[in-house]
């Protein structure tokens, strides 16, 4: 989605703007512009593409100044050209915006009967004519901001400059976060925290409707309802350091890297060394808890899908899980007592969070397992106990989702100890094999050649399939998510057991069929399906244990082989090869592995 900078500071402006949308580039984005004061007046440059473009205009035509604001466009209304790119703006005011308008067109007709010519095809245009529109009238910035956030429909978050005003930047959010960065003599406004770490590590969050005067010394931060407010200044963790790629050539393959590391520290947080369970109080009984519900999108989901089994096997409760774009329009009626379980890394998934506003609705308490605790589905939660995955960068989740699978199998330890779905000899076992997780996640990133070599192969392929059962049945749509979404190859996953029941026609020489099938109660069941496979001419690869791949029987194209380890923990072993196969075949792909085309790290828009 579109990254948002703002600064009201003594500087030279240009350079620290570009320098901050570069840390937003993780968000994906098709364009980009920066505008200033120059003199009083609002000048601003623009180019269709990535951040180089931009800077490289910004060499032949160089901008002055010491207050600006800068934008990368993820496009939404209009095609992802110079004259759609933002900021968007009039003789009086430049408007940076990430969200949708949805009334603009109506404001848009209203604007032209006066006379406003509009030169992009973009609903953040709007915004600009119309703050022009009342300071026509006599209206001050501050009046003229404020009467027309209020008239917008939809979700934003913005940053607006005045020309003949050096000394003010105005930013609001509403559906969109929009973080204030506090400086020495300079303030900030950006998208998220990310974007402004090398500047400052003080940081409040806006509420939902405020909106903010940004002066170079201060903020006056005004609540929807115009009243003057305070927000909490967070020191944030971030530093330019955390976000950069270290010798790794994409943050993909340094955060593949990072997850030994970062599940040791989650799980810090949530069991002690003598595998002894320490989650944090829950604001419900479990023993009460008629039904958990599991929302999330994309990678999210299916680390969701993981914890329905863990919750259902371990603690013996009922479970529903959805995506949030289906459940947020589905009216699923829901029980008293019930709990909701949100899964997001960014925190900020426009459908996820409209999910849980439903979901909050029907009175069900609120659970939220997120990678940014200040994000706004932490702020809407009853309770949130996070993943520290630290800064995921690369559009493509996979620290956070290991993160996020240890959250969710802890969670369903604690469910399951309270209800007594377990013994307490049977928790500790799990617990004690979630603490070798690491080590053996280490011991498959050394052997991260085997996946290497089977990369090119994949990568000439068209289509790839996906097989797992139980616990590994949501590790093949992860896969699939994976392969495709950095590769741009078709992938889908699919319960092995429904082989027969459909994609078995697919099979011939030219279909690699992935099968995650570790040696455990289903696994002869899915060596059937590998014959099945096999006899059909098919491209068998098979991720399991060595006897897995010993004794599967089958002529197989290719193996990886994985730890053996608790049953209850593979899908934290499995999620590593899945990831690296993803990586490998991207590469030989020549894709560009961090920033996907068309895809944005955060959907902040539905
Ligand atoms: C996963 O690799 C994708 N980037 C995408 O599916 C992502 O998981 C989804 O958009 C949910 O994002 P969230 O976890 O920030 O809510």
């Amino acid at each position: 989605m579109c990254g948002i900078v703002g600064i009201n500071g003594s500087r030279p402006v240009s350079p620290l703007l570009v320098d901050g949308l570069r840390r937003l580039e993780y968000r994906g984005y098709d364009s980009a512009g920066i505008a200033t004061l120059v003199g009083g007046q609002i000048d601003a440059r623009r180019a269709e593409g990535k951040l180089d473009r931009l800077a490289e205009k910004l060499v032949g035509e160089p901008l002055s100044g010491t207050m600006g604001i800068g934008h990368t466009r993820w496009a939404t209304h209009g095609k992802p050209t110079e004259a759609n790119a933002h900021p968007h703006r009039t003789d009086k005011v430049a408007v940076v915006h990430n969200g949708i308008i949805e009334n603009y067109r109506e404001l848009r007709n209203e604007l032209e009967k006066k006379g406003c010519v509009f030169a992009s095809e973009t609903d953040t245009e709007t915004i600009a004519h119309l703050i022009s529109d009342y300071l026509r009238q006599g209206m001050s910035p501050q009046e003229a901001a404020a009467i027309s956030l209020k008239r917008l429909e939809g979700a934003f978050a913005v940053a607006i400059i005045f020309a003949g005003h050096e000394d003010l930047l105005i930013g609001a959010r509403r559906g969109s976060p929009l973080a204030l960065g506090y400086g020495d003599g300079e303030m900030f406004l950006g998208s998220d925290a990310l974007a402004l770490a090398p500047l400052t590590n003080r940081i409040a969050y806006l509420e939902e409707g405020d909106w903010v005067e940004v002066y170079k010394d201060k903020a006056i931060i005004h609540d929807a309802g115009d009243k003057i407010v305070e927000r909490k200044i967070h020191i944030t963790a971030l530093s330019g350091a955390m976000i950069g790629k270290g010798q790794y050539r994409h943050f993909m393959l340094k955060e593949i890297f990072e997850q030994p590391a970062v599940i040791g520290d989650t799980l810090s947080t949530l069991v002690t060394p003598d595998d002894i369970l320490t989650m944090p109080q829950m604001p419900f009984d479990w023993k009460t808890v008629p039904r958990v519900t599991i929302i999330g999108c994309g990678t999210a989901s299916y680390a969701g899908l993981v914890g329905k089994y863990w919750f259902e096997q371990l603690a013996r409760l009922p479970v529903e899980i959805d995506i949030a774009s289906e459940f947020r329009y589905r009216e699923a009626p829901m029980p008293a007592g019930g709990v909701t379980i949100v899964v997001s890394q960014s925190g900020e998934t426009a459908d996820t969070l409209a999910a849980l506003n439903y979901a909050k609705s029907q009175g069900q308490k609120i659970l939220a397992v997120v990678n940014v605790p200040q994000s706004s589905i932490a702020r809407a939660s009853d309770i949130v106990v996070p993943t520290l995955a630290g800064p995921e960068i690369g559009v493509a989740s996979t620290k956070a989702y290991t993160t996020q699978l240890a959250v969710l199998l802890c969670l369903a330890l604690d469910a399951a100890q309270t209800r007594g779905g377990i013994t307490p000899q049977r928790s500790k076992e799990i617990i004690h094999a979630l603490h070798q997780i690491p080590a053996q996640i280490n011991a498959v990133l050394r052997d991260e050649h085997h996946v290497q070599e089977l990369a090119h192969h994949i990568s000439e392929a068209r289509d790839v399939l996906y097989m797992g059962r139980g616990l590994l049945f949501p590790l093949a749509m992860e896969g699939a998510l994976k392969l495709k979404e950095i590769s741009y190859i078709h992938a889908e996953g699919y319960p092995a057991g429904e082989m027969k029941h459909g994609p078995i026609a697919l099979i011939d020489e030219n279909m690699p069929v992935v099968f995650l099938a570790p040696s455990d109660n289903l696994y002869e069941k899915t060596a059937s399906n590998v014959q099945e496979v096999a006899a059909r001419g098919g491209k068998v690869i098979l991720i399991s244990d060595k006897m897995g791949i010993a004794n599967c029987g089958a002529k197989l194209f290719h193996s990886i082989a994985v730890p053996t380890a608790d049953n209850a923990v593979l899908p934290l072993l499995y999620a590593v090869p899945i990831q690296l196969l993803a990586y490998y075949t991207a590469i030989a792909k020549g894709t560009d592995v961090d920033m996907p085309r068309n895809l944005a790290k955060s959907v902040t828009v539905e």
